[in-house]
């Protein structure tokens, strides 16, 4: 059966996992969100079968996939799922909103499935990289939970994961006051002088928001907060407040620059 994975990534653990969907599933495509065009008419995926796969943000999901799937149209799917990938907090409040965001979009076509993986937490304002032991064996469960996903898939499983009370009152309290700045929410943004003008910035970030100005990066205020640019940074030069400089930098170890970069075909 075909399949097109649609994906958003800050640093590589969404695409990691859309990837190895595509890798266990066969005749797949993964497309990154950021790639779809900006003024959304409904699209329509040709393929049978479609998977979402995100990071969790605030419990919540990404502004722009939470935007982009309001206008997916996946009335004509056979079989439609979604992962989300989570640092701590769980996955189920996202899922469930996307199932929403789709039910009350443009195809009126929810999720059959959907799957949480814990990953490596990214979200530097708040916290340091895992150490290397925890990391090793957070992604290597990852991938056998990838695997289990990809077979659930498969077999058609409909599945949701349990409504978890805590996850729904952090969504609740926190995730409308992220949604209101997250676009500007880069004026904290700062680059010090470790920063070579090597323009990795500019390439990762999924939506845009970075502009060189004289080889080093501006913000445009149409942050996604996805962290690519702090974390990816060869340098360590782009802090977001006075902690993240002490902290070490992540990226799924398996995801190049160049597949950050790439808003093709991922
Ligand atoms: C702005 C932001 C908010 C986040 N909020 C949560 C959260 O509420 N719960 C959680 O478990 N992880 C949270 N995380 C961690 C990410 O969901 C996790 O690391 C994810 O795998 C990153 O995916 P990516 O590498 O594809 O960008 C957050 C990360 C960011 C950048």
């Amino acid at each position: 059966m075909e399949t097109t994975i649609y994906y958003f990534t800050g640093t590589g653990n969404s695409l990691a996992v859309a990837r190895g969907l595509c890798e266990h599933l066969g005749d797949c495509r993964a497309v990154p969100i950021a790639s779809l065009p900006d003024e959304l008419g409904p699209v329509r995926p040709a393929a049978e079968r479609v998977g979402i796969v995100s990071p969790v943000y605030f419990s919540g999901l990404p502004s722009i996939v939470a935007e982009v799937a309001a206008s997916l149209d996946l009335s004509g799917a056979q079989y439609v799922f979604a992962a989300c990938t989570f640092g701590g907090s769980g996955a189920a409040p996202s899922l469930r909103q996307l199932d929403r965001v789709l039910q009350e979009g443009a195809g009126r076509r929810g999720l059959d499935a959907g799957f949480a993986v814990r990953m490596p937490g990214n979200y530097i304002r708040l916290y340091d990289r895992l150490g290397d032991r925890a990391l090793e064996r957070t992604l290597a469960s990852a991938a056998r939970r990838v695997a289990a996903i990809a077979e659930a898939v498969d077999r058609g499983e409909r599945t949701m994961p349990r409504f978890s009370p805590a996850g729904s009152l952090f969504h609740r309290l926190y995730y409308p006051r992220f949604i209101a700045r997250v676009h500007r929410a880069d004026e904290e943004f700062t680059v010090d002088d470790r920063c070579t003008r090597c323009g990795t910035c500019e390439k990762v970030c999924p939506v845009g928001n970075v502009r060189l100005e004289d080889g080093r990066p501006t913000w445009l205020h149409r942050c996604e907060q996805c962290m690519a640019c702090i974390q990816v940074c060869p340098t360590g030069a782009i802090q977001a407040g006075p902690k993240t400089a002490a902290r070490r930098r992540y990226r799924h170890p398996e995801v190049t620059v160049e597949a950050l970069a790439d808003r093709d075909s991922g």
